[in-house]
């Protein structure tokens, strides 16, 4: 941040034909008060020439890691110096293979080595590439080291294929950046996610689940550690890697992720219940495997606990969101869900609006009634359901620690 409080990026640009989208970024950023460098590789120059990333920011692209221009000809160096982050978009296969190792063999690869800022990356490449277990390899490395990954999108690709790897679209990476970027509203705030579905036992082998995905989860506790917040996420099965930076206790059943949240929500300020916990479990589990026979198999299943209405009924408990997943009457089921657990907010969508997908489409419901969050990315949708907790907590309980919510213009 510079002394009049603009942010400043090193926008690095690697090689692939997503780089054409980026120049679009590139004006997003400055037109919402961000001061943009570009840096570009080498086969990124390929796809869009310095020249475009020059006019658009008025700044001379940086290229060489031999530019004598930098002060003791240090370019690797001083690019990076007083940014607020690095984002590297697109980000070829190439790049982060270099970034996961630690190779340094041209200037934006050594200035990300070389940085003392976040490095965010939107991957974008071929769905084979993306798929490649050396690339998923590689990204989670990345995620483990704290880089944040922005994307990619599934949908049509540049080389006729469809599939997983399509950079996301300047807007959304825009949304992102400035999200990555405001300020840290949830600093010293804990918040405790549940997320997944769980898995009830029905003997060794066999059991009860459900389709949830756990990306509405996994996108929510990733953006409350991006706006500063210490996330717990509690998750049942999913396919999903752990989010960079936030303390992860992989669970089951719903009575494992019941004991898991119990461990956690008094000292929690924010609960959010993504999970889609079973509401009834077998009353016993076989400890062999269930033989087949002709004859009809009866499983008596009992109640579960539910997680969600006995953290809202802590006395000095956290601030607790629920969600509801209808099929129909999406309001009216909605609101009574929160009415009976006593909630100050709901978040509800129609299931065919969202499980699996990377997409959702919600309504958020509070005293004041619906509030529509528009169909949007669910990293998106994540930071709109974070900001309208923030509102009403704020109003709730006062906070001198959370600063008011900054509108990207
Ligand atoms: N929930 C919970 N523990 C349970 C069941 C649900 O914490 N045992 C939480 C979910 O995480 C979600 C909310 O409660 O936040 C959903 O409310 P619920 O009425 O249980 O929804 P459904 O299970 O979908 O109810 P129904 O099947 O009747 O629609």
């Amino acid at each position: 941040m510079d002394e009049t409080g603009k942010r400043r990026v090193l926008l690095g640009v690697t090689g692939g034909i997503a780089a054409y989208k980026v120049a679009e970024l590139a004006r997003a950023l400055i037109r919402n008060n961000v001061e943009v460098q570009v840096a570009m590789t080498e086969a990124g120059t390929k796809f869009v020439t310095p020249a475009t990333f020059q006019a658009l920011t008025g700044k001379p692209v940086a290229t060489d890691l031999w530019d004598e221009s930098f002060p003791n000809a240090m370019a690797h160096i001083e690019l990076s110096r007083g940014m607020d982050a690095i984002v590297i978009a697109p980000a070829s296969a190439d790049f982060l293979a270099k970034l996961a190792h630690g190779l340094a063999d041209d200037l934006l690869s050594t200035a990300c080595l070389a940085r003392a800022c976040p490095l965010l990356v939107a991957p974008a490449m071929n769905r084979e590439m993306w798929d490649n277990p050396a690339t998923q390899r590689n990204l989670h490395v990345l995620r483990a080291d704290g880089v944040a990954v922005l994307g990619p999108a599934a949908g049509e690709q540049a080389c006729g294929e469809t599939g997983m790897g399509r950079l996301l679209e300047p807007e959304e990476l825009l949304h992102a950046i400035l999200a990555f970027l405001s300020p840290k509203r949830l600093a010293g705030r804990r918040v405790l996610v549940t997320a997944g579905p769980t898995f009830e036992a029905i003997d060794t082998v066999r059991g009860f689940t459900n389709q949830s995905s756990g990306k509405m989860g996994y996108a929510l506790a990733e953006a409350a550690a991006t706006l500063g917040a210490d996330v717990t996420l509690v998750s049942g099965p999913t396919l999903l890697a752990p989010p960079a930076n936030t303390h992860f206790v992989y669970v089951t059943s719903a009575a494992e992720m019941l004991n898991a949240v119990n461990a956690h929500a008094s000292s929690a300020d924010f609960f959010f219940s993504v999970a889609a916990v079973a509401d009834y479990t077998p009353e016993v589990a076989s400890t062999r495997k269930i033989k087949k026979s002709g004859a009809p198999l009866e499983i008596k299943l009992k109640p579960t606990v539910d997680i969600l209405a006995q953290v809202a009924k802590m006395p000095a408990g956290p601030f607790c969101v629920g969600f509801a997943a209808e099929s129909e009457n999406l309001a009216e089921y909605a609101q009574a869900k929160r009415k009976t657990k006593k909630l100050p907010m709901i978040v509800a969508n129609l299931v065919q609006h969202a499980i699996g997908r990377e997409e959702n489409e919600v309504t958020i419901y509070d005293d004041d009634g619906a509030h529509p969050v528009a169909r949007a990315l669910k990293s998106r949708v994540a930071h709109a359901i974070l900001e309208h907790a923030i509102a009403l907590f704020d109003a709730k309980r006062g906070s001198a620690t959370v600063t008011p919510i900054k509108q990207a213009s």
